[in-house]
């Protein structure tokens, strides 16, 4: 099998292409990533000298090279490029609209050229962010409307809208799978888990926003990983896949566990201002690849998170080198006087 991964340098893509790699021993992949602030060839380092893995450095949105990478010879092309970040997407908007739509489209607008005489599956990975906010009770089915609050989660939603839109009106073979939180190496330390982690390391504070009582649905990364192999393998053309953790946390509890498990006070979280148009709770149902595709996530919170923090005590070179430069700038205009 020859599968096209493009953000295969972020975080769940290159845990993804180690995966599928190790799993499939006659699969090759061809890696395309722009490699923005997200993205880091360090990632994949291991399998720099591997026969069957290719990269190319290369933006979604440019239509030559993606027609030139799909004319090598597909069998699939999971999607996971992406501006992925929330904060980011409210201090600016503009990149989320170029990458997560306009670039979705082009991938989708060159495979509608070679079809059907190239009959490629086209896997895009979306969230359960797309859904909006629930109150206290309830999850997220793959019936639920659509409602995005930030303009992350709108532009994810706007593909997802496009991809189904491709597959209604000219055929193309598409899944669309939508995960709930990641976590687990490699995650770029911007978002919660990492954050804290590092932050807690270096004993700097673990900002909190608002009263720190959100709710998200964690999931080990493997276990997303493992999904999506699943789904792209097996699941129906059209159809959409939620994706969870069975694992409903608040932020607070989860900056806890993380101060306790590396035996530091919890004193060092400081509540700060709430993200603007902050999302209350996710919660998200999977039955539906549960039932038809015998997945359930095998990784529990406390085998997850502990396999997470030593992955990051033991990689402290490749954080730490992250947490320098444009990293800080951000971090100050994110955190400071908040
Ligand atoms: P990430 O930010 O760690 O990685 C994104 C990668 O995409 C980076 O390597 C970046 O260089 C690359 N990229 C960005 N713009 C590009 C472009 N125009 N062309 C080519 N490459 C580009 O993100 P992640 O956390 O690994 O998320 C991967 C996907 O999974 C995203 O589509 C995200 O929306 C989705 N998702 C993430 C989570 C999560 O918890 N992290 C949950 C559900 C869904
Ligand atoms: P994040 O990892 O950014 O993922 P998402 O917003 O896509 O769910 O944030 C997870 C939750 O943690 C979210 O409710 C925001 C909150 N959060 C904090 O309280 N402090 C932080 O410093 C960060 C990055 C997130």
């Amino acid at each position: 099998m020859r599968v096209l991964v493009t953000g295969g340098c972020g975080f769940i893509g290159s845990n993804f292409i180690r995966y599928f790699l190790k799993t499939y021993p006659e699969a090759s992949i061809i890696n395309v990533d722009k490699l923005t602030y997200a993205g880091n060839l360090e990632n994949l380092s291991d399998l720099a000298r591997s026969s069957r893995y290719y990269f190319v450095r290369g933006d979604i949105a440019d239509a030559p090279l993606m027609e030139s990478l799909v004319k090598k010879g597909l069998d699939a092309i999971i999607n996971f490029a992406a501006e992925s970040h929330v904060d980011r997407s409210i201090e600016d908007p503009s990149a989320f609209i170029r990458t997560n739509i306009f670039g979705t489209f082009v991938l989708l607008e060159t495979l509608r050229k070679f079809y059907p005489q190239e009959k490629i599956r086209f896997l895009h990975i979306s969230t359960d962010e797309v859904y909006g906010s629930l109150g206290e009770s309830g999850s997220f089915r793959e019936e639920t409307p659509l409602s995005p609050n930030s303009p992350y989660s709108a532009s994810k939603a706007s593909a997802d809208m496009m991809v189904r839109a491709y597959h209604h009106t000219y055929g193309l073979p598409v899944l669309i799978t939508r995960c709930s939180n990641n976590y687990g190496p490699f995650q770029f330390p911007e978002k919660l888990i990492p954050l804290m982690i590092s932050n807690a390391m270096e004993d700097r504070e673990l900002p909190i926003y608002g009263d720190g009582l959100q709710i998200r649905d964690w999931i080990y990364v493997e276990d997303h990983c493992r999904a999506l192999d699943l789904v792209l393998h097996r699941g129906k053309e059209g159809e959409v896949y939620n994706i969870g953790g069975k694992c409903e946390k608040t932020n607070l509890s989860v900056a806890q566990t993380i101060l306790d498990r590396l035996g530091k006070p919890r004193s060092l979280i400081r509540f700060v201002a709430d993200r603007p148009g902050h999302d209350r709770r996710y919660a998200i149902d999977f039955s539906k690849i549960e039932r038809e595709l015998g997945w359930t996530p095998r990784v529990s919170f406390e085998e997850g998170i502990d396999l997470t923090i030593r992955w990051y005590q033991e990689h402290q070179e490749w954080w730490r080198k992250i947490k320098t430069g444009e990293y800080l700038e951000y971090y100050r205009r994110m955190y400071q006087n908040r």
